[in-house]
């Protein structure tokens, strides 16, 4: 059973068939994607009562936990609790997400590089830090708050007012009543996505995200527009001292720290000019759109190694393809503050071999049309031999997709593409 319902979810269960065609998938609530894969269960991924009840009804004996809610919630100690196997973090785990106070504790006992920071409970003490530091400053949220809670702040005058939102104004409710004030780290982005048991660490292909809504990182910040894997700055050098400097470390304090951690631990990085990589932060589960990227590049051994960790093992090895892959996320028009619903959307049926949709937010109304249904409505990912043949079958098939409003980057890869010197 897949719990949730967007791209990242309709990636795992495809990923699932793909590994073992025999296995039955049902997907909770699902999406118009799953439905075509398997059976969605029309329970919501914030329903823990349901869904422990939908494990013992439908006989599941893999739970795989796509959203940071229900993790953050509990879901994977109800599980656990009545029997059923689950890969995903326990409530306290889950807390290196759901609080980022802890999360910034937690790398401060274990040595982990990340930027400095200080955690306030109350905005004038807040606001003084800001007025003693030096922008640019990022003011965080401290838990959850959707992706929006993380706010970079070019001058002092952005920082206090992101912290009144927060504080004063409660903009996130009780998450942002504790705020997190960092420097602002420099450098390029990568996503880390490390399948563990609490100690040893099976890492799926690195990728890249896109987090800005326009093409060149401008504009509003989203969900992810977009992304890529293999990166080619994460050589496997610099993966090794990730392993030793960052993941392991944050497993044992995490151990220390009575909360011993299973699942995604989704490190999301900073490598600066150096090369030195720090903690930008942690999530308790896959990346979205990281997991429509990198699980179609991940040819055998999925299942086995999620099924291990949820039974007490270790991860096992996976095997993956030597190519490349690109994701191109179509988002709906006035997304991401104010996503309209409801266009139809047409996917042409003969999209070239290697590339796979994933839905989002879609529906399928009676009349058997598919429409928008939320922001990020579809991820179009191509698989190729090269990086810049995966770029341009991404592209040009977001671009044969049609409905109205629809909004995509036709940038996905750029500093890849920068580096190599090769655009698709
Ligand atoms: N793509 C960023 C995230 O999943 O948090």
């Amino acid at each position: 059973m897949v719990v949730g319902g967007g791209g990242r979810e309709h990636a795992l269960a495809w990923a699932f068939r793909r590994d073992d065609p025999s296995s039955e998938v049902f997907c909770a609530p699902g999406n118009p994607g799953t439905a075509q894969l398997g059976s969605n269960i029309p329970i919501p991924a914030d329903d823990l009562d349901g869904l422990v009840r939908a494990a013992g009804q439908y006989g599941i004996d893999l739970t795989v936990v796509g959203p940071e809610v229900p993790l953050a919630a509990g879901l994977a100690d109800r599980l656990t609790a009545s029997g059923h196997p689950v890969f995903g973090p326990t409530e306290a785990g889950a807390r290196i997400e759901a609080s980022k106070a802890f999360a910034k504790d937690i790398m401060s006992r274990a040595g982990v590089p990340t930027s400095q920071s200080a955690t306030f409970n109350n905005a004038d003490e807040a606001l003084a830090y800001v007025a003693a530091h030096a922008e640019p400053l990022v003011v965080k949220a401290s838990g959850l708050a959707a992706g929006k809670g993380a706010v970079v702040c070019a001058t002092r005058a952005e920082a206090e007012d992101a912290v009144r939102t927060m504080m004063v104004d409660d903009r996130f409710g009780a998450a942002g009543q504790v705020v997190v004030v960092e420097q602002f780290l420099e450098g390029e982005e990568c996503s880390i996505l490390a399948l563990t048991d609490g100690k040893e660490c099976q890492l799926l292909p690195v990728s890249q995200d896109h987090k800005r809504l326009g093409e060149g990182d401008v504009g509003p910040n989203t969900g992810g527009m977009g992304a890529y894997s293999p990166v080619s700055l994460i050589t496997d050098d610099l993966l090794a001292r990730i392993d030793r400097d960052i993941l392991r470390p944050t497993l044992r304090a995490l151990a220390q720290e009575g909360a011993p951690y299973t699942g995604v631990l989704y490190a999301g990085l900073m490598i600066d000019t150096t090369g030195a990589p720090s903690v930008v932060e942690f999530n308790c589960r896959l990346g979205d759109p990281e997991a429509q990227v990198v699980l179609p590049l991940v040819t055998g051994g999925l299942l086995d190694c999620l099924r291990s960790i949820a039974n007490g093992g270790p991860p096992t090895s996976l095997a993956t393809t030597g190519g490349a892959s690109v994701t191109t996320v179509l988002a709906a028009k006035g997304y991401p503050d104010a996503p309209e619903k409801g266009a139809a959307i047409t996917i042409p049926d003969d999209l070239p071999a290697g590339v796979t949709v994933f839905h989002a937010g879609t529906r399928r109304d009676g009349d058997g049309v598919l429409r928008v249904n939320g922001g990020r409505v579809l991820a179009v990912t191509a698989v190729a031999e090269t990086f810049p043949e995966a770029q341009r079958l991404s592209r040009e098939s977001a671009d044969r997709i049609e409905f109205e409003g629809k909004v995509f980057r036709r940038d996905i890869g750029w500093r890849e593409a920068e580096r190599r010197g090769q655009r698709g």
